[in-house]
């Protein structure tokens, strides 16, 4: 394991291991407090962060930002937030099992140097890679799961969540109040945040 985030951040800056280095404009790491108790891991860079190098910079990070404000009274500078591949796939497809492949060693370095206390998956992709399964996130969804020393909140992906309808918006506040709930119980202060709704 690489020594700081920030060795590992400029290791990522010339990767190479997935053709998606090809047609990327910038890696997009992942941005947020090192030492956070709650780590979010999104799919990959849309068009916005792969210009700007920063994750949830676009629509779906905007709401990102505007429920985990509203659920858990937190500001995206408390947390800490990656994405399951660092370069934006083109034409915002899925990102593929190669790929997936070839940047999960940067992931599971951000989760091991940041040691959260709650991670929350975004989407079928994040959890179903932390989650080593290959259901649903429909069915992934609206329980905890040990993690390592620590607990995993699978929710649907805010790109979901902004294609409408109340019950996507109702389950991804559902699944962060359960993640404060993770954070309560393990006596992490950011639990003490008072929700802005
Ligand atoms: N969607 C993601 O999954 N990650 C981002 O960083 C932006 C949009």
């Amino acid at each position: 394991m690489p020594l700081s985030l920030a060795a590992l951040a400029d290791d990522a800056a010339g990767c190479t291991r997935c053709p998606l280095a090809a047609t990327r404009t910038n890696v997009v790491f992942g941005t947020g407090d090192p030492d956070a108790d709650l780590l979010f891991v999104g799919e990959g860079p849309g068009a916005q962060e792969d210009e700007q190098g920063l994750p949830f910079v676009g629509r779906s990070g905007q709401l990102l930002d505007r429920l985990v404000h509203e659920e858990l009274g937190l500001t995206r500078d408390r947390v800490y937030i990656a994405n399951v591949v660092k370069c934006r796939p083109p034409n915002n497809r899925d990102p593929v099992p190669e790929e997936i492949a070839a940047c999960r060693p940067y992931l599971e370095s951000q989760l091991e140097l940041v040691a959260p206390k709650v991670v929350v998956t975004l989407g079928k992709f994040a959890g179903q890679l932390l989650l080593g399964s290959k259901e649903g996130i429909t069915r992934l969804r609206g329980r905890s799961y040990p993690y390592g020393g620590a607990v995993l909140v699978p929710t649907v992906h805010p790109a979901y969540v902004l294609r409408g309808g109340a019950e996507p918006m109702a389950q991804m506040r559902a699944d962060l109040v359960r993640a404060r709930l993770a954070l309560r119980e393990a006596g992490s202060p950011l639990a003490e945040a008072v929700p802005a709704s």
